[in-house]
C-alpha cells in the first residue's frame, strides 16, 4: 500500500474468570481487519473458566494463573504481572475478571487497563448488581466500562449503555438484557483506548476526533 503507513495493532490480553462472553465480542471484534488492538493471550485465574475454550477455539494464547497456587494477593499479582510482561501486552482488559488486583499492580497499568461492569456505576458496584437495581427500584440499569484504578469498581467512565428495568424482570432477564449491551460497548471502548481516541482528565474520559488508521496485523508466529 503505497504512501500509506501501516500500524501495528495494539497488544491486548484479556483477563477472565468466567464464561467468556465478553472475551467473545472482543475477539469477534479484534478479528476485524480495521481494528486496532489484537488478542496476544488469554489468562484466567480459574482453571474451568469457559472462556478458555473460546479463546482457544480463536487460536489465542492461553494460561492459567490459578490465585490458590499463592499465597498471598501480592504474589498472584506478581505472577500475574510477569505473565503480561512476557506477553508484551500493551493494554489489558478485565471480562469478567472476579480477583481484587492490588493498588500496586493497578498503577504498573494505569490508563491501560479496562473493565466492565454490569451497572450503571457509580450505582452498585460488587456483586449481583441485576438483584441490587432491582431491589432498588430503578427504572433503569445498564453496564458500565471503565478505566481501573485502584479502588474497587471505580475509575473514569469511558462508556455506558442504559437498559429499561421491565415490571417483569427478575435478575436474569434484566441480567440478560445487559450483557446484551456490554458485548457492544466493550468493543468500543477497547477500540477507543487502541487507537489513542481518549482523554483522560480527572474523573472525565473525552473522545478525541477519530483518525483513520491502517492497522498491520502483527507476525502471528511471535505470540
Ligand atoms: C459480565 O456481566 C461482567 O460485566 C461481570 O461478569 C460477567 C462476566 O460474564 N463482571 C463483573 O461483575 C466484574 N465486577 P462473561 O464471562 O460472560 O463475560
Amino acid at each position: 500500500m503505497r504512501g500509506i503507513e501501516m500500524v501495528a495493532k495494539t497488544r491486548v490480553v484479556v483477563l477472565i474468570s468466567g464464561g467468556g462472553s465478553n472475551l467473545q465480542a472482543l475477539i469477534d471484534a479484534c478479528a476485524q481487519s480495521h481494528f486496532p488492538a489484537q488478542i496476544v493471550c488469554v489468562i484466567s485465574n480459574n482453571p474451568d473458566a469457559g472462556g478458555l475454550e473460546k479463546a482457544q477455539r480463536a487460536g489465542i494464547k492461553t494460561r492459567v494463573i490459578d490465585h490458590r497456587d499463592y499465597e498471598s494477593r501480592e504474589a498472584f499479582d506478581v505472577a500475574l504481572q510477569a505473565a503480561l510482561v512476557a506477553a508484551q501486552a500493551q493494554l489489558v482488559c478485565l471480562a469478567g475478571f472476579m480477583r481484587l488486583l492490588t493498588s500496586a499492580f493497578v498503577r504498573v497499568w494505569e490508563g491501560k487497563m479496562l473493565n466492565i461492569h454490569p451497572s450503571l456505576l457509580p450505582s452498585f458496584k460488587g456483586l449481583h448488581t441485576h438483584s441490587q437495581a432491582l431491589d432498588a427500584g430503578v427504572k433503569w440499569h445498564g453496564c458500565t466500562v471503565h478505566i481501573v484504578v485502584p479502588e474497587m469498581d471505580a475509575g473514569p467512565i469511558v462508556v455506558q449503555a442504559v437498559v429499561p428495568v421491565l415490571p417483569e424482570d427478575n435478575a436474569q432477564t434484566l441480567g440478560a438484557r445487559v450483557l446484551e449491551q456490554e458485548h457492544m460497548i466493550y468493543p468500543q471502548a477497547l477500540k477507543w483506548l487502541a487507537q489513542g481516541s481518549l482523554d483522560v482528565d480527572g474523573v472525565q474520559v473525552m473522545l478525541k476526533t477519530p483518525v483513520k488508521i491502517p492497522y498491520s496485523q502483527g507476525n502471528p508466529s511471535e505470540d
